[in-house]
């Protein structure tokens, strides 16, 4: 369809085809399929095996992750591995990988800590092809979308994670769980209670591996 506005096209032209883990993470450093590569300081590819049984979504990297180029390695991440451990998940066995591979933020004062935008939809459609390779390659026996970014990018975008969180539901051939994401358990007025419903769904998770 011709279309006079400059957005761009999308992930897609990026992706090698039949590519492995490696090759993918490589290949998404050079990533244009939206304006979201300009302010960032780099990719944030998922991290983890291939033979993985589980792939955790988060929405995109925050400020410590887009300094340091791997998922989950801020606050978030630390709650994460937390909740894991206790939903007796080995960190190690997962591959965590983003909805949206960049940092999209509004810019801090000096010194200051930048402060997380949330992705379009635009821009989570336009990034879904390196979520989609990644899935292929990993073929998971469960998905985990880890608050509403993810879970509308996997599972839809009338999804609700406070109406269908904790339930395995099949989709595509593939076994998909949403659960709420850990920086708003960080947010929580009651943060134990969250904390606690957080790990709960990580339990579901456990007993679905078997
Ligand atoms: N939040 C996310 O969704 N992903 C990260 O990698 C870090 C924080
Ligand atoms: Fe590409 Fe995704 Fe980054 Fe946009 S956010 S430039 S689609 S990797």
């Amino acid at each position: 369809m011709a279309t006079t506005t400059s957005r761009t096209a999308g992930a897609a032209e990026f992706v090698p085809e039949g590519a492995d883990l490696a090759a993918l993470r490589r290949a998404a450093t050079g990533c244009r399929g939206c304006e979201l590569y300009k302010p960032a300081t780099q990719v944030v590819f998922g991290s983890g095996p291939e033979t993985a049984r589980l792939v955790l979504v988060g929405e995109q990297p925050g400020d410590v992750e887009d300094r340091q180029g791997e998922p989950f390695v801020g606050p978030a991440g630390r709650l994460l591995d937390k909740a894991l451990d206790e939903a007796d998940l080995a960190r190690e066995g997962v591959y965590l990988t983003n909805a949206v591979k960049h940092f999209k933020f509004v810019p801090a004062e000096r010194g200051k800590r930048r402060i997380h935008k949330t992705p379009t939809r635009g821009e989570v459609v336009a990034c879904l092809p390196w979520l989609r390779a990644e899935l292929a390659r990993v073929r998971p026996d469960l998905v985990v979308c880890l608050g509403a970014t993810a879970a509308k990018a996997v599972l839809g975008s009338s999804f609700k994670v406070s109406e269908r969180r904790g339930r395995v539901e099949r989709v595509e051939d593939q076994d998909v769980i949403a659960t709420v994401h850990p920086s708003a358990v960080l947010r929580a007025p009651d943060r134990d209670e969250a904390y606690r419903g957080f790990v709960a769904d990580l339990r579901v998770v456990r007993a679905h591996l078997g």
